[in-house]
Order: C-alpha cells, then structure tokens, then sequence
C-alpha cells in the first residue's frame, strides 16, 4: 500500500523509517519531510496546514493511509479533512484532538471524570486573572489555553511574576490567540513522565514510557526547547505506579472522550507528573512525542500500518503490542544557540557511520536537514536525533553518545547529561 506521513520532524523521519520496514508498504510519501527523509520517502513540496492540497495529492496518487503526525494539523482538521474526501488517515479528528489543543476543554474534562490532575481555574477576563493572582497560592503554573509550540506554560514563584505572566499571555499575547483563555494551575512536584498509547475509540494499549528533557542545557539550564534528548522506558515508571494509571488516567480518559461525543483515535500521549499523592496528569498530547518517538517506536515489534488500521477500524483488542525487552536513549545534536538565534547550512559529515550500524540498533533521525547537492546539511535548530538501543538503559545511553561523536558539523551542540535520572534510580533502588 501506499502511505503518506505529514510532517517535517525527527519524529516523523522515526515514523518513516518505522513504515520503510513494513513489508505492506510498497511506496511512502512525507508532506513536506527532511532530507533524512527523502531517502526512504518521497517528498511532496505541500506545508502541514494545506489540508487541501494534501487531500488532493493523496487522491491523485493513489494513498491508501495517510499519517497525520503533527499537533497543528490534528488540531487544525487535518483527519476529517481527508475522511470529508473518502480518504483514510490516522490521528484523531479535531473535536478529539482539543484534548491537546486546549488546555482548558482537558482540564474541564479530567475534573468532570474526576482523572487525577492539578487544581486549576480558567479565565477568559484578564481582570478577573488579575484578581485571582492577587491572592492565589504561590508558585502558580500560568498557560496559554491553546497550542504554543510547548512554550505558553510560565511557573511564578512571586505574585509580580504572576501579574508579569498574566500580561504576556493574556494582553500582550505573546502566544498568540492561545492566549484568550488562560488556566492557573496549582505547582505540582515529582517526577515528570511520558505515557504514550494507541486508541481506537474504545480500546486503549499502552506502548511505553519515556522522559523527556526540555531545558536547552546541562543540568536542566536554559530555555525551553522542544526536546534536548529522551529515554525510554523510565525506572521511575513502576509496575505499581502502572497499574494506579491505568485504573485512574488511561481508561477513564478513553471512555470520558468516547461519552462526550468525541472518540478518540490516534496516539495519545499522557504527561504525567508522580507526585506524593499518585501520578497526575500534566498535559495530553494528541500524536507522538518528538523526540518520544525516537526512543519508542524502534523497540516496537509490531507493523505500525498493522496498528494504524486498528485504531482506524475499532480493532485494536484484537493487536497484541509487543515491544522489545530493552532500552534505547536519544541525544539530540542542535546548532548552538538553539533555541534563540542559530545558523543553517553546515555541511554534515559521519552519517554513513550510522547507517552502517542500523542492525545493531543506532540511528539518526533527522529533525532539521535537508539534501544541498552531495551533501546534507543543517536545516534548523534540531539537526538530528542521535538514538541508540541497549539491553540496559546505561548501555544504550553509551551508544547514543558514541553515536553523537561520530557525526561532525560546524556548531554542534548537544546537552551531556541526557539520562542522567537513569543513576539516580540505580541509586534509589540500591
Ligand atoms: P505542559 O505543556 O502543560 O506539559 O507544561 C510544560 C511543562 O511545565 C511540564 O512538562 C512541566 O515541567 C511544567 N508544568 C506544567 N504544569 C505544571 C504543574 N501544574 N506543576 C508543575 N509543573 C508544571
Ligand atoms: N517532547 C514533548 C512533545 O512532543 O510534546
């Protein structure tokens, strides 16, 4: 069959290269894909937001499933565009997929099927935010209601901070219309985990766990950045600690979306928070993680077109999930000075390296490149996913790094301290 993915990331070079090793999958395409990329798909010059094009493009030439990655599109209508068309095509459908792109309509939702999450209060008035921050309890976790690239999230210690943050969200709106509406949420503690699952509507198989690291530099310093390196699956993430989400987080929360009229299909992605008083959840994603997927998606035994089709056709109780008994570790490879001001175009050397040690489980997922002559160069701030399997998860963050010291570029950048909360549970756990 043929397949087409949207998107332009490292996680949907993981997605690609994941689908190039189906045996169903005759010909891929990516819309508008990476110069990893486009050497196992082609790419089709047509942005994430052209639904119209896309649909078009998947009519013409035949697409039997189109992979709609991203949280803009999924948001955006991208899935009922291409079911309105006849067209089949996983994710969910906009009036699912607001369980990411309104952090307002999920918390509403979690305090309705009372899933275990932050206190909160969303507010559309400014002064009435005003208000509230003028006495709430400190530190207070201020967001941007809608979809801001993961940076419309501002933690105040102090209450001038917190009218600070009341004003860039709300008034000067720096995240634009996802500013409109804004939700105070009450700090949480604890580890930070990712769940990632499929759905089909009904049935809910969870893949694995994986923590992320968002700060641009070592030691958690910096900025915010869409992701600096992953590892999966996460110690901290316990049997017990399993079993307490899938009663409380993971079911509720297919069967709270299937009863409000809006099933959800697709990947869901739980951000949970393991506080002292059991895991909440922080945020849902609508897609996959990036770079989540790095790490997940190459344990995964399973045909992902198999997959795919179930959470499409409502049959995912009868695919069983299996994934690999081991670990692997992403070190994503930035140009320095991500993620502010970075230059693009530097000459990428040591892939070949790589590529010849696919079966021994290290790869690099592109994020920003592209094809320039010969070459493949810089192409962003991101610049690849350096990612790597181990029986143990120290083993497998050892090839990430021997992975990232056989790629060179002019400027490259990585933090050194991907996984290090792996010592400090070996450390708990002695
Ligand atoms: P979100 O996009 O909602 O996941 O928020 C981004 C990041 O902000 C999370 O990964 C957490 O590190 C932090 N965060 C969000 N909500 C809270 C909260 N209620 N308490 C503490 N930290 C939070
Ligand atoms: N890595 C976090 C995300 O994809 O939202």
């Amino acid at each position: 069959m043929k397949v087409m993915i949207i998107g332009s990331g490292g996680r949907e070079h993981t997605i690609a290269w994941k689908l190039s090793k189906s045996p169903q999958v005759e010909k891929l395409y990516c819309a508008p894909g990476n110069g990893g990329i486009a050497e196992i798909a082609e790419c089709v010059d047509i942005g994430v937001m052209e639904f119209d094009r896309q649909v078009a493009f998947a009519r013409e030439n035949g697409i039997d499933l189109t992979i709609v990655a991203m949280d803009d599109p999924l948001v955006g209508g991208a899935v009922d565009a291409f079911e309105a068309a006849g067209l089949t095509a996983f994710g969910p459908r906009a009036n699912a997929a607001i369980l990411e792109g309104s952090k307002a309509f999920s918390k509403d939702l979690m305090k309705k099927y009372q899933i275990p999450t932050a206190g909160y209060e969303s507010f559309t008035d400014i002064e009435t935010a005003r208000e509230y921050v003028k006495t709430c309890k400190l530190p207070v976790v201020l967001k941007a209601d809608g979809l801001a690239l993961g940076k419309g999230v501002l933690i105040c210690q102090t209450r001038e901070e917190a009218m600070e943050a009341v004003r860039t969200i709300m008034e000067d709106k720096q995240f634009g219309a996802a500013g409109n509406c804004m939700v105070a949420e009450e700090f949480l503690t604890g580890r930070e985990v990712s769940v990632l699952a499929f759905v089909d509507g009904s049935t809910i198989k969870i893949m694995s766990s994986a923590q992320d690291h968002k700060r641009a530099k070592d030691k958690d310093q910096g900025l915010n950045t869409g992701g600096m390196g992953t590892f999966s699956p996460s110690p901290f993430y316990t049997r017990e600690i399993d079993e307490i989400c899938r009663r409380e987080i993971y079911q509720p929360t297919v069967d709270a979306m299937r009863a409000e009229g809006r099933p959800f299909q697709g990947v869901l992605f739980f951000g949970l928070m393991l506080t002292d008083d059991g895991p909440k959840v922080l945020e849902y994603n609508a897609r996959f993680g990036d770079p989540e997927a790095q790490v997940i998606l190459p344990r995964m035994k399973n045909d992902l077109v198999d997959v795919c089709l179930a959470c499409i056709n409502g049959t995912l109780h009868q695919i069983d999930l299996q994934f690999e008994e081991n670990a692997a570790v992403c070190v994503v490879l930035a140009s320095d000075g991500y993620p502010v001001h970075y230059e693009k175009g530097f000459v990428i050397q040591g892939l070949e390296t790589v590529k010849a040690r696919e079966d021994d489980g290290y790869y690099a997922f592109h994020a920003g490149t592209k094809q320039s002559g010969d070459n493949i160069v810089t192409n962003g701030g991101r610049v690849l996913g350096m990612t790597a399997k181990g029986k143990t998860l120290k083993e497998a963050r050892a090839n990430a790094y021997e992975a990232a010291g056989w790629i060179s570029f002019a400027n490259k950048y990585m933090r050194h301290d991907i996984g290090k909360a792996i010592d400090e549970a070996e450390k708990r756990s002695e």
